[in-house]
């Protein structure tokens, strides 16, 4: 397969995860790189020997297919609109927009421009959840009933140099982690129907523990617990909790449970860890923590591959088949988080208008960094 030409834009703190995880995936060739901070494209550059470039120059680089938007938040769908305009799939890092106007100008763009737009997370595709999908699938756990999905903790004040942007609008535990456990909830169940929450923050102001601002005040402008319940269109019913006001919990990441058993998953914020199963009819246990019986993974790409959502849509591209991080499945999970924070504050249930198809599973059978069977990629 011809590798695909890719310039990064936004030079930050993830893009060395993207880079390093792309030497993976035969199918990208990362060439160049920008940022607004020249300093910060400049470091990217001489780490990976990429030609650094202004963002206008590598917008107009005819050779470059894909741009990789690492941007922040607000920047996100600014910078797929401007690479569309410039002829360019653009594939972009979580949220795919700060609220759902913004998320469907890029889809609209992209579909009038004949073009492609991605959005991560990809951990989804990462060997346990693949596992998971297959499991399910397979109907391991029967019919689908419910679930729950956990992400509690105390904020990230306490570690972060410049944590402002956690309570500030686009921010709150939703919009920093909801799309982890919400794409793992749609990769496993399907598409989401409707969504009831209520939310509430336990505190007004925050501390930065953090130097070089510790002692600083932040006002939180958000909501720093949210609970609710999304109803999917196969019926099943998945509570999730997604909380920086929590000191500690025992929960589990992610639980699934159908009428023949439960599973159990691990965190949708990386591509491995262990699953579990307990079926109807398994010998009784002498306790309840011996009932769960660990399960190997069926699928590779369990480590650190941050771009193999990246890789997936340009062998996409070159096979002419859908990718699986895609737009419209960015787009519904946007439209869950804000559904979140609507239903909160207007105290009633909210549909979803989206309903993409799940993506496709990967096969168990794939060679490390291969996205398609080796037939269909010669
Ligand atoms: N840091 C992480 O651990 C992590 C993990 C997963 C996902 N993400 C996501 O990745 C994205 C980037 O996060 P980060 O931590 O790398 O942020 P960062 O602040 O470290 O880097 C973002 C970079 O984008 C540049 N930038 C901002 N607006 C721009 C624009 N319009 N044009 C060009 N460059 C622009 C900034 O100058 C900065 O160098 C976010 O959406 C975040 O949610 C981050």
């Amino acid at each position: 397969m011809i590798p695909v030409n890719v310039g990064v834009v936004g030079c930050g703190k993830i893009s060395d995860a993207y880079l390093q995880a792309s030497a993976t995936f035969p199918v990208l060739n990362i060439t160049a790189c920008a940022d607004l901070a020249l300093a910060a494209a400049q470091a990217l550059g001489s780490s990976y020997d990429l030609e650094v470039l202004s963002v206008d120059a590598l917008l107009q680089r005819p050779e470059i297919e894909v741009v990789l938007n690492l941007t922040i938040p607000v920047a996100h769908a600014e910078v797929n609109l401007a690479a569309l305009a410039a002829g360019k799939h653009a594939y972009c890092e979580k949220p795919f927009g700060l609220d759902t106007a913004e998320g469907r100008g890029v889809l609209a763009a992209a579909e009038e421009a004949g073009l492609r737009v991605g959005c991560a997370p990809d951990t989804f595709l990462g060997g346990s959840h693949q596992t998971v999908r297959g499991l399910i699938d397979d109907g391991a756990i029967g019919r689908l009933v419910a679930g729950t999905a956990f992400m509690m903790g105390s904020g990230h004040e306490s570690w972060h140099p410049s944590p402002d942007f956690y309570y500030q609008p686009g921010g709150g535990p939703m919009f920093d982690m909801g799309p982890y456990y919400i794409s793992a909830l749609v990769n496993a169940l399907g598409a989401v129907k409707s969504v009831a929450a209520i939310g509430s923050r336990a505190y007004e102001v925050r501390t930065i523990g953090s130097e070089p601002r510790a002692g600083e005040t932040i006002a939180v402008e958000v909501d720093t617990h949210l609970a609710g319940t999304l109803e999917f269109h196969s019926g099943a019913l998945v509570t999730l909790v997604m909380s920086f006001d929590v000191i500690a919990h025992g929960h589990s990441h992610i639980e699934i449970y159908g009428t023949e058993g439960t599973l159990i998953e691990p965190s949708p914020n990386g591509f491995g860890g262990a699953i579990s199963i307990a079926k109807r009819g398994d010998p009784p246990a002498a306790t309840p923590d011996q009932r769960w019986r660990d399960l190997p993974l069926s699928h590779g790409h369990a480590g650190a591959l941050r771009s193999i959502g990246l890789a997936d849509m340009c062998a996409a591209i070159r096979l002419g088949r859908d990718h699986r991080c895609s737009g419209e499945l960015g787009f519904h999970v946007l439209e869950i988080m804000a559904a979140f924070d609507r239903s909160s504050r207007e105290r009633q249930r909210v549909e979803i208008e989206s309903h993409p198809q799940r993506p496709a599973p990967l096969l168990a059978s794939l060679v490390e960094g291969e996205l398609d069977p080796s037939d269909a990629a010669s």
